[in-house]
C-alpha cells in the first residue's frame, strides 16, 4: 500500500513543481476554460499529499494509515475466472469456442457477433448488438472514486488522472466504426486453408458514436503540445494498458500503443471514451474508460484503461509484436518471423453484403441488396459496386450516412471515420451471384479473391463479398 502512496505522491509533487513553470508553455495550450481548473486540481492533489507526508512525519500514524487503505482499495480489478461476466443479448452468435460443461461455461473470453441483418437495419449500431471482443474476463468496477490512470513513462510530469479529471476536458462525439482486431470474415478465408484465430463472419464490425476527451487534451494537460512526434525525454509512442488479464500476456494485461504524433493530433480523433451512443460505457465494452482509435483495427483500441506510458518504442506485448499483423500467403508457421512485420494498425477499404445470407433463397423479380462500406485511416467511401454476373459488369449502389442526408466522400458533412450503408435493387430471373466491392477515396479497391490475400493468422479478408441467390420459396 504505502509503496503507492508513496509513488503518487512524488509523481504529484513532480506536477506542483512544474505547475509553477507552466506559463513558459501555455502559448501551446488550447483555450479550453477546463485545463487551468483540472491542472489546479491536481497541484491541489499534490498539495495534499506532500502535506500528509509531513503529518505521517510527525507521528499521525493512523490516519495515514486508515487514508492508505481507503485509497488503496481497487478502482477497478480484472478477475481470473469468468463467474462475473455480464448478460448480453441473446440474438448474439458466440464465436469462441464453446465448453460443453455446464460448470465451465464461460470459460472462454467473450466472442460474439450479431446477425448480418442486424447490421443494416440502422447507421449507429446499438449497444447490445455491437460485436464484442475480448481476451479475458470483463473487469468489474469496486469503487469508482478510486478508478484512476496513471500517466507514465518518458514524460516529465507523471501523475494519475481520475475520471472526474477526465470528465471536466471537453467533451467530443466521435461517430467511428471499429471493426474486430483485423479477423473480421476470418471464416470465409480459413475455407481456402486452415487459418489460427475466432472464426468470425461478416458481423465483427459496429458503427457507434463514442462520447470522451481527446487523447489529444489529456496529454497537453501534462505539458505534451498538440502535434508531438517526440517529447524531449524521447518518448514517441503511447502505449495504452489495461486492467484485464490475457493468457497471451501469461496473465498480464491487454496493451497496444500508437505513435505520439497520432495521439497528440486532434484531428485524429483518438479519445479516451467514457459513453458508447449517448449511454455510460457497458462492463463489456470498457467502462469505466476505453481507448478508441479511429480508422485504425479494434486492437488498438484498449479497453478498462489502467495506464498510459510514453515510450521510446513502440508496445512490445503481444498483440502489437505477435499477433495482428499481415504475412504473405507463403509464410507458414515453421518460417515465420513476426519481426519482419510491422504490427497492423489503418484497416484496408472493406464491405460486405448484409440483407443476404451467404445462400439466400428468392422469388424471382427486385430484390434489395444492402450492406455496409468502410476504410481505415479516415478515408471515404467512393463507390460501391454491385455485379450480377461474376464481375463483368457492375451498377453502382447509393451510398448513405445519416438518413435523408446526402453523403459526399470527404466532405466536412460526412462522418470520416464511419461506414456509409448501401443498397441497390436488382431484378433476380436465375440463380446467381451477387458480388460487392467497394473503392475508397484514395480509389484503393477490395481485392477479387481471398486467395490473394490469404494468410495464417485470417487477418483482413477484403476480398469482393459474394452472396448466392437460389430462385426458390424466399424467407426474406
Ligand atoms: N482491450 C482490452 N483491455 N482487452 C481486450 O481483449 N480487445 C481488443 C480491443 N481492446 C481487447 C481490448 C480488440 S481485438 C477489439 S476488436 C476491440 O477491443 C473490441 O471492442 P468491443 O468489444 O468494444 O467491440
Amino acid at each position: 500500500m504505502l509503496p503507492a502512496q508513496c509513488d503518487l505522491s512524488f509523481s504529484l509533487q513532480n506536477v506542483a513543481s512544474r505547475s509553477n513553470a507552466s506559463h513558459c508553455h501555455s502559448s501551446s495550450l488550447s483555450s479550453s476554460r477546463s485545463t487551468p481548473r483540472i491542472r489546479q486540481h491536481i497541484v491541489i492533489q499534490a498539495t495534499k499529499v506532500l502535506s500528509l507526508t509531513t503529518e505521517q512525519s510527525k507521528g499521525s500514524c493512523l490516519f495515514w494509515w486508515l487514508s492508505a487503505i481507503k485509497k488503496d482499495m481497487p478502482g477497478v480489478r480484472g478477475p481470473s475466472e469468468y463467474s462475473q461476466e455480464p448478460s448480453r443479448d441473446p440474438c448474439l452468435k458466440v464465436n469462441a469456442k464453446a465448453s460443453t460443461s455446464f460448470f465451465f461455461a464461460f470459460a472462454e473470453p467473450f466472442n460474439a457477433e450479431p446477425p448480418r441483418s442486424a447490421l443494416v437495419s440502422s447507421y449507429v449500431t446499438p449497444v447490445h448488438l455491437f460485436y464484442k471482443r475480448n481476451h479475458g474476463p470483463i473487469p468489474i468496477v469496486h469503487h469508482i472514486e478510486n478508478y484512476s490512470v496513471a500517466v507514465t513513462g518518458l514524460i516529465d510530469n507523471p501523475t494519475k488522472l481520475s475520471i472526474k479529471d477526465i470528465r471536466s476536458l471537453p467533451k467530443y462525439n466521435v461517430t467511428a466504426t471499429l471493426q474486430v482486431c483485423a479477423g473480421n470474415r476470418r471464416t470465409a478465408m480459413s475455407k481456402v486453408r486452415n487459418v489460427r484465430g475466432v472464426g468470425w463472419d461478416v458481423s465483427a464490425i459496429g458503427n457507434a458514436v463514442w462520447g470522451g476527451a481527446k487523447l489529444a487534451d489529456v496529454l497537453e494537460l501534462l505539458w505534451i503540445p498538440k502535434l508531438t512526434s517526440s517529447t524531449v525525454l524521447g518518448g514517441r509512442h503511447v502505449e495504452f494498458v489495461s486492467v484485464d488479464r490475457c493468457k497471451e500476456e501469461n496473465g498480464g494485461p491487454y496493451k497496444a500503443s500508437i505513435p505520439l504524433s497520432q495521439a497528440t493530433n486532434p484531428d485524429a480523433d483518438v479519445l479516451l471514451a467514457y459513453e458508447m451512443n449517448g449511454e455510460i460505457l457497458n462492463r463489456d465494452h470498457g467502462f469505466p474508460l476505453r481507448v478508441v482509435v479511429p480508422g485504425v483495427i479494434g486492437a488498438r483500441s484498449v479497453k478498462w484503461l489502467d495506464s498510459i506510458n510514453v515510450l521510446a518504442e513502440e508496445c512490445q506485448g503481444f498483440f502489437m509484436q505477435k499477433d495482428y499483423k499481415m504475412f504473405p500467403p507463403s509464410v507458414n508457421w515453421d518460417n515465420i518471423n513476426w519481426s519482419s512485420r510491422r504490427p497492423q494498425m489503418d484497416f484496408p477499404v472493406q464491405s460486405a453484403i448484409c440483407s443476404l445470407e451467404d445462400v439466400q433463397m428468392v422469388k424471382p423479380g427486385k430484390v434489395s441488396i444492402k450492406g455496409y462500406a468502410v476504410s481505415g485511416g479516415g478515408r471515404g467511401i467512393e463507390r460501391v459496386d454491385i455485379s450480377m454476373d461474376g464481375g463483368k459488369s457492375w451498377v453502382e449502389a447509393s451510398r448513405t450516412q445519416k438518413p435523408g442526408k446526402h453523403y459526399i466522400s470527404e466532405h466536412s458533412s460526412s462522418d470520416k471515420w464511419a461506414w456509409v450503408l448501401f443498397e441497390a435493387t436488382v431484378d433476380v430471373s436465375q440463380s446467381t451471384e451477387v458480388i460487392a466491392k467497394a473503392v475508397d477515396s484514395a480509389a484503393n479497391v477490395q481485392p477479387e479473391n481471398v486467395e490473394s490475400v490469404w494468410n495464417l493468422r485470417g487477418v483482413l479478408n477484403t476480398s469482393w463479398h459474394r452472396v448466392l441467390l437460389r430462385l426458390g420459396h424466399s424467407n426474406l
